[in-house]
């Protein structure tokens, strides 16, 4: 899980590799590094703990000239985010030089057989056994492209690779395994980078890596193979992308744009797959597949995080609306417990990045077993979407902020949308509801647009508990999940302890919490749980818990129960969690702000988290 960038071409490289590397920082962003052949052909590193503006901010780029470099932007996984674990790494005699996302598993016995070859290593990374182990390869083969090929044959793990050579100093070696990279092909100069945001202000001629494979370029040419070095050709593919969507515009933060653009991020989910007047649901990238999703049956929805909260959802909407059996499991429980999986289950992931390690592990678990396998995924052509048998993309645009907001949006509109186009086709809803449904459909991005415009609101309470050191989130039903997103909202980037649970298990246990201190997160709109709800809200307040009700606008009733209200707009069930997240996500981001932290760049997280 870190940012990878690398440039040869006819431009200096280091404002590019950092300028990328800003735009790859939520990948990671507890130290950042570089590397510059210089126009003497000198190598010349920096590398600091921080993240990539405290790099920036202690360099002359003048000092630092050349056409030809790497850069990094890292989330430790092996030794601390100090200065010398910063990458890129030096092989010992200085060779071989590596900048690497992933984990490299069995770098225990590289290291242990490296050592008996003399080697000593300076940091505690994996990455450095890598260095080593190609400049092992590079002394026995004589040849760059073949020492990295040897190295990579003998590694397990994940990798996203870019490497240089002192012997032969015109060339990036690029490799993929596990670790998204992608090849930019500009004019007369290339890119390496871990997405596309990075190579945007250059070109948008792009070609991903595959697992498997490595990019030899120079300044004149690129040529890409498969490890075991058959040639490979690619077509260029032109980046449907403009810079606009992957800069602030504005926004204070990230997060708060991508908040504030579910209206229009939901209407691209939806635009195009919906008939209003008769209902219909259609997803092109389903339909192949169609017939195997009526049989089935079993569902299995795998994912993590906030694309598991989605997944709970998507449980309750496709079994009380389709009336197909389906279990939630988390990707990283899923492929360990040896889990029964048929022929004819369809397992779906979910997944934002589509990069997810854990997401894309359980998916290749459920394909051993001949299942289905479908992607609800937002970025195209990402790993999961292109190892899916079928799947529809959600179309939030590029998400940045480290917390998931839009995404989260559209991956429940996607699941709705799912569910309405198999409740049609097993006749388990009438085209009459399915038609009521299409017409509530479209009225939910102004329904999106009313809260925004209440956002003060929202502000106003987060104010008043930015200093809470606990909450908890309680819904019932399809609200159940929205609290556990809620909760999990306000732990990334508020870093307050905070639990989602439903509503009536309270009694069983987490009651006991509750004192004067405790705010108490209701998410209560009006449903056929409400009053079960309002009598859970009860037994809170009679144990003088904090009563904060997320409710619908036109329910007064409720005041009588809450000491601060989150007014939402009322809608269907199948919707209600799509707009009931939204004051979730502006009260955990305004309690953020209040408390001072990086609200994009929370402590301890990544937004792609591509290691197991
Ligand atoms: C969301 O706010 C999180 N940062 C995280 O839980 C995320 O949803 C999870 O890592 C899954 O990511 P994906 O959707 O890219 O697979
Ligand atoms: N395993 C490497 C390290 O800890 C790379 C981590 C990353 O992907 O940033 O340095």
């Amino acid at each position: 899980m870190c940012g990878i960038v690398g440039y040869i071409g006819r431009r200096n490289a280091l404002p590019v590799i950092i300028d990328g590397l800003k735009r790859l920082e939520y990948r990671g962003y507890d130290s950042a590094g570089f590397t510059i052949l210089n126009n003497d052909e000198k190598y010349l590193t920096y590398k600091k703990a921080g993240k990539v503006k405290d790099l920036e901010d202690s360099i002359d780029y003048n000092v630092y000239t050349g056409n030809i470099g790497i850069g990094h932007t890292r989330w430790a996984t092996h030794g601390e985010p100090t200065d010398i674990n910063a990458h890129p790494h030096f092989c010992m005699e200085g060779k071989i030089i590596l900048v690497h996302n992933g984990i490299i598993e069995n770098y225990k016995s590289i290291k242990t057989k490296l050592e008996s070859e003399g080697y000593i290593f300076k940091t505690e990374t994996d990455t450095e056994i890598l260095a080593n182990f190609i400049n092992y390869n590079y002394k026995n083969t004589k040849d760059f492209v073949k020492a990295v090929q040897v190295s990579l044959a003998g590694v397990e793990g994940t990798y996203g690779i870019a490497c240089l050579c002192r012997d032969e100093k015109d060339k990036i070696i690029a490799a993929r395994k596990g670790s998204p990279l992608l090849l930019a092909v500009g004019d007369g100069e290339f890119i390496i980078a871990s997405d596309a945001s990075a190579v945007l202000n250059y070109t948008r001629n792009v070609i991903y890596l595959n697992d498997g494979e490595m990019a030899i370029i120079t300044k004149n040419s690129h040529i890409l193979k498969t490890i075991e070095n058959k040639e490979i050709n690619r077509e260029i593919e032109v980046l449907d992308m403009v810079l606009d969507q992957i800069e602030k515009g504005g926004y204070e933060h990230f997060m708060l744009k991508e908040i504030c653009e579910q209206p229009e991020s939901i209407q691209n989910t939806f635009r195009g797959r919906i008939n209003f007047t008769t209902g219909v649901a259609k997803l092109g990238g389903l339909e192949k597949v169609l017939p195997r999703l009526l049989e089935a049956k079993r569902f299995i929805i795998t994912a993590c995080g906030t694309a598991w909260h989605a997944g709970l959802i998507g449980e309750y909407l496709i079994e009380q609306f389709c009336r197909i059996p389906v279990e939630v499991e988390y990707a990283s429980e899923f492929r360990y417990r040896r889990p029964i999986i048929n022929k004819d289950d369809i397992v779906i992931a979910i997944s934002q990045s589509g990069e997810t390690a854990d997401t894309l592990a359980a998916l290749r678990e459920a394909k051993k077993f001949g299942a289905t396998t479908v992607g609800i995924v937002n970025v195209i052509g990402s790993s999961i979407a292109r190892e899916v048998d079928a799947g529809t993309y959600i179309h939030a645009g590029p998400e940045i902020g480290v917390a998931s907001t839009k995404a989260f949006t559209s991956q429940l509109m996607s699941l709705a949308l799912i569910t309405m186009m198999l409740a049609r086709e097993k006749e388990t809803l009438f085209s009459k509801t399915l038609i009521e449904m299409a017409q509530e459909l479209k009225q939910i991005p102004d329904k999106i647009q009313r809260m925004i415009d209440r956002k003060e609101e929202y502000k106003h309470i987060a104010e008043r508990f930015k200093n809470a050191n606990n909450f908890y989130y309680l819904g019932r039903g399809v609200n159940f999940p929205v609290a556990l997103e809620g909760a999990l909202k306000l732990k990334e980037i508020s870093y307050i302890h905070a639990e989602g649970y439903p509503a009536a298990e309270m009694k069983h246990g987490p009651i006991a919490l509750i004192d004067e201190n405790m705010p108490v997160i209701f998410i209560a709109p009006k449903d056929r749980t409400y009053d079960k709800i309002i009598s859970n809200i009860e037994e809170v307040k009679s144990r003088k818990g904090i009563i904060i009700a997320l409710a619908n606008e036109e329910d007064d009733n409720i005041k009588n129960y809450a000491d601060y209200i989150l007014r939402v707009p009322r809608t269907l069930g199948i919707f209600a969690p799509i707009l009931n997240i939204i004051p979730l996500q502006f009260l955990s981001y305004y309690i953020a702000v209040f408390r001072g932290n990086d609200v994009d760049k929370p402590r301890n997280l990544a937004k792609s988290v591509t290691v197991e």
